[in-house]
């Protein structure tokens, strides 16, 4: 049975799709038999794997963009099928993203070191906890260190919530890499990026089966 992951956060531009595509190509490296599911109105990973089609680096994974009533069939089949599913959810409450939640083994939490991005993950994590949902936290666009990332990660240690081990930066590569289709594990397989998205994928890993 895979280890599915939603990636969720009502705040628009946390990261979701990046962190869900880069998270998939990091899998796909691994060797993992990987599904990716885009299940936002916005469908920005349907555009990624059509970029993908094109790029001799990007390694095989099945890519899906059910919705509606399809969504949970082809979740179940999946789950099946693959090693790991990830989910890339949209920015507003809608009935696909309360699926994904619903069905996810864990809801990673993008959000980008600001107050805004604190503010905004409350109905996610709500609907995760409601779900009993294993729920992780990521930092992304995330300085080395400053002031406000010590508030941030402060704050999310005095509510308690769980904080995944690994944090992406700041770094065009993620955006560079995305715009050919692929994660930064392709694209630039030695940069910072790509250890970046590495060390998230196993630190996800450690929480499979929690
Ligand atoms: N770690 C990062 N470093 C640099 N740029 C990033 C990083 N993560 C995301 N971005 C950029 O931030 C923007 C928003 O990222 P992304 O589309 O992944 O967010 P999202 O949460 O999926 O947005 P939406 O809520 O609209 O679906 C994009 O331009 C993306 O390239
Ligand atoms: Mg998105």
């Amino acid at each position: 049975m895979a280890f599915v992951i939603a990636v969720a956060q009502r705040k628009g531009g946390a990261g979701k799709s990046t962190i869900a595509a880069n998270l998939a190509a990091a899998y796909a490296e691994e060797g993992a038999r990987v599904a990716l599911l885009d299940i936002d109105p916005q469908r920005t990973l349907a555009r990624w794997d059509e970029l993908r089609g094109r790029s001799a680096k990007a390694r095989p994974l099945h890519f899906e963009a059910p919705t509606g009533w399809r969504l949970p069939s082809v979740l179940d089949r999946l789950r099946r099928e693959s090693d790991v599913v990830l989910l890339d959810t949209a920015p507003h409450d809608d009935s696909d993203a309360r699926t994904a939640v619903r069905a996810a083994d864990l809801v990673l939490v993008p959000l980008q070191p600001s107050p805004a991005d604190l503010w905004s993950m409350d109905a996610t994590l709500d609907l995760a906890k409601k779900e009993g949902r294993t729920l992780a936290l990521v930092l992304n666009r995330a300085p080395a260190s400053g002031r406000l990332l010590d508030q941030v990660t402060a704050q999310i240690a005095q509510r308690g919530l769980p904080l995944a081990g690994a944090a992406l930066g700041n770094r065009t590569a993620f955006a560079q890499a995305f715009m050919s289709g692929l994660g930064a594990v392709e694209a630039a397989p030695k940069g910072v990026a790509a250890a970046e998205a590495r060390a998230l994928a196993a630190a996800l890993r450690a929480l499979q089966g929690r």
